[in-house]
This record gives structure tokens, C-alpha cells and sequence, in this order.
């Protein structure tokens, strides 16, 4: 079984990626909505919090474990990996590596959380990627806010997409990265507001990670292609979102009380 878990709904557009790849995959997804967001919490916080959510997962018999979210994997990824060395961990990072193979102006926009953006993990990935490119990086926390109401669209999301998307473009950057696992749920309406940008959204990768990490464990016949979705909020909320935001993926809602 393959544990998936994010703040709240963005995971849900790698679990889209990941279904689409390994369509027979046993999934429990885990949106820490009573958490969310990530974004803008302490190291300390979201690890103690993280941990709690992947304790939950093993105990539902995960045997990989995808941190759908650039935020947990920039703060508690490494860390993770020390607390539990015989789990496999896949992670996510914003794109700048195929984001510097994109760019014709060599001005690259990454929108993304403040915790991913003032993480370590963020500054070695420019450090080690950016080559002789300009990295230019916004914190959106409205986005996830939107995203998490069901707002994907409209007047709000115009007014954000703006005030986030526009000074990057007017400063040349040509390709901006999706660097936050809500923000693909925005791409039509970011690509119709900022035109001639090209967005970058991990997804796809991460699913061909999982994809090869799965190989690598040895198969035990239980691919039930069941999906289960948990949240630590109103499983209500988390029902309505999931058919606004993935339609065409059919999954029972669970409430999950996390203590911590
Ligand atoms: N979706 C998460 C990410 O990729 C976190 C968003 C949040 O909760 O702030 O960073």
C-alpha cells in the first residue's frame, strides 16, 4: 500500500499523477486538513506533526510513504528517513532543475510555501541547479487558501494569481514553478492570467518515483487499486473538494482524529 500525505487537498493532485501511472496501486491518502496549512509552521512543528500522520499510515500497513508536499519534504523529509531508516520516503521539491532546462530569458519564478522557500533543502536545490539563471521566489499563501475552499477560479483567485505571478513575469521570468502541491489545482487559471509563462508542476515525476520505488519492493499480489481518503478535518469538507478537484476519481472519505 503506497501512504499519501499532505496539509489538506494539494496531495491530491500527486495521488491524481500516481493513480494515473499505477492505476492497480492500493492507496491511503492522509490530508492533515486540522493542520493546514503547512506552509507556515516551524521545522519543530511540522516534524512532531509529520511524524504523528506517518505513524498512522505504517499502521495502516503503508509500505511507501509519499511526502505529497514540497514543505513536509523540504522541513522533514531527511529527518523522516532517520526515524524511519526501512521505509522508503518519496519526496518532492519545487522544479527548478527542469525549470532551468525551460527558461529562454534565464529568469525563473518559483511560487512556493515560506517553509519550503527558507528551507536548507531549497537552497542547496538552487545552489546546485540554477546555473547561471536568476531565481526569483514568491510565497503564496493564498493560494493554498483558495484551493482548500474549492475556489479555483473567479474574481479572489485573479486578484492573487496577480499579486504573486505578475512582478516575477514583469521582472522576465518566463517559467514559473508550481512549488507547492496545491497550486497545479490553479494551473488553467494561472496560464490564462499570465499567458506565454510556462508552468512547472512535479507531479508526473514523483508518480514515476513511486512508480520505480514500488518495483523495488517485492510484490505480495494485494493490488486492490482501493482508495481510501483520510482527514484529520470535517470529512465533509474533504468530500466536496474531492469532487470539485478530482471528479473522476471515485474514494470514500474517512475521518482520522491525529493527536498531536
Ligand atoms: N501542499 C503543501 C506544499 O506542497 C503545503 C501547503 C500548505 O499547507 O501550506 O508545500
Amino acid at each position: 500500500m503506497i501512504g499519501i500525505l499532505d496539509s489538506g487537498v494539494g496531495g491530491l493532485s500527486v495521488l491524481r499523477e500516481v493513480r494515473a501511472l499505477i492505476p492497480t496501486a492500493e492507496i491511503s491518502y492522509v490530508g492533515d486538513s486540522a493542520f493546514c496549512p503547512y506552509g507556515t509552521k516551524s521545522t519543530a512543528e511540522l516534524r512532531n506533526r509529520i511524524g504523528t500522520v506517518v505513524e498512522s499510515l505504517l499502521a495502516q500497513g503503508a509500505r511507501v510513504i509519499v511526502l505529497a508536499c514540497n514543505s513536509a519534504t523540504i522541513q522533514a523529509v531527511h529527518w523522516c528517513r532517520e526515524q524511519w531508516p526501512q521505509v522508503p520516503f518519496v519526496g518532492m521539491e519545487p522544479g527548478v532543475k527542469p525549470a532551468v532546462a525551460a527558461t529562454r530569458t534565464k529568469v525563473i519564478g518559483v511560487l512556493a510555501t515560506e517553509a519550503s522557500l527558507t528551507g536548507d533543502m531549497f537552497q542547496d536545490l538552487v545552489s546546485k541547479h540554477s546555473q547561471d539563471c536568476q531565481i526569483l521566489t514568491r510565497a503564496c499563501p493564498k493560494f493554498v487558501e483558495l484551493v482548500e475552499e474549492g475556489l479555483l477560479e473567479g474574481e479572489s483567485v485573479e486578484v492573487a494569481v496577480r499579486e504573486y505571478g505578475q512582478p516575477l513575469v514583469d521582472a522576465g521570468a518566463d517559467v514559473l514553478v508550481l512549488g507547492c502541491t496545491h497550486y497545479p489545482f490553479l494551473k488553467n487559471a494561472i496560464a490564462q492570467i499570465l499567458p506565454n509563462t510556462v508552468l512547472i508542476d512535479t507531479g508526473p515525476a514523483v508518480a514515476r518515483r513511486v512508480h520505480d520505488v514500488l518495483a523495488h519492493i517485492e510484490n505480495e499480489q494485494r493490488e486492490t487499486a482501493q482508495l481510501t481518503i483520510f482527514t484529520s478535518g470535517p470529512p465533509e469538507t474533504m468530500t466536496k473538494l474531492l469532487k470539485k478537484l478530482l471528479p473522476e476519481i471515485e474514494g470514500t472519505v474517512q475521518h482520522l482524529p491525529l493527536s498531536s
